[in-house]
């Protein structure tokens, strides 16, 4: 199988896992790891099976990502999954769901197989912590606490999990 994996991140928390994903598929499959703004919807539409990564940006796919699946081609040959990261530890899954939404609208409106969503948690980046702390309302202890819980992910074993859901999607 031909398999792309493309990604948008801005801070590298997506990319890491990118690679991941592209390391594991690369084990049985010709795998390519692209960043989003390298590939046209043409040479997309060549690939068996995409993965296609973003981070959450106010509860919603980074802009570019939602750009990108509606540019995509009908392609009804091809399978397709999503991974994602944020900041906050966990999302319930019915939340989940809404964030895979513009993922799973592009794939039915195409004829895309959609194979599901892996997600984790990634190290907000420094700049927006005071803003965040503020929007959430949270006392320094509390956000204190999140920055800990946040610290290091993605890590070891979110990059594991990652290589294992690529290996269940390709399966
Ligand atoms: C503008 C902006 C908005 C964000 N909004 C959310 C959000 O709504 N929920 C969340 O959990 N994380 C949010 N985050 C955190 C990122 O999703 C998280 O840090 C992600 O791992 C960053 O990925 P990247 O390093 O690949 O860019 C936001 C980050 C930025 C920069």
């Amino acid at each position: 199988m031909n398999v792309l994996v493309t990604y948008f991140s801005q801070s590298g928390n997506t990319e890491k896992i990118a690679k991941a994903i592209c390391e594991e598929a690369a084990h049985a499959n010709k795998a390519d790891l692209k960043k989003l703004e390298d590939i046209t919807p043409d040479e997309a539409a060549g690939y068996d099976f995409i993965f296609i990564g973003s981070p959450l940006h106010s509860g919603s796919l980074a802009a570019p990502v939602k750009e990108c699946l509606n540019a995509i081609q009908a392609n009804s040959g091809q399978k397709l999954a999503g991974f994602i990261t944020h900041f906050a530890p966990a999302y319930p899954e019915q939340e989940m769901d809404g964030f895979t939404e513009p993922i799973q609208k592009a794939c039915k409106e195409k004829g895309i197989e959609y194979r599901g969503c892996f997600d984790c948690q990634g190290f907000l980046t420094e700049s927006l912590h005071d803003t965040v702390q503020k929007k959430m309302n949270l006392t320094d202890e509390q956000w204190a606490d999140m920055v800990k819980q946040m610290t290091g992910r993605p890590n070891e074993e979110d990059e594991n999990s990652a290589r294992t859901f690529a290996k269940k999607m390709l399966a």
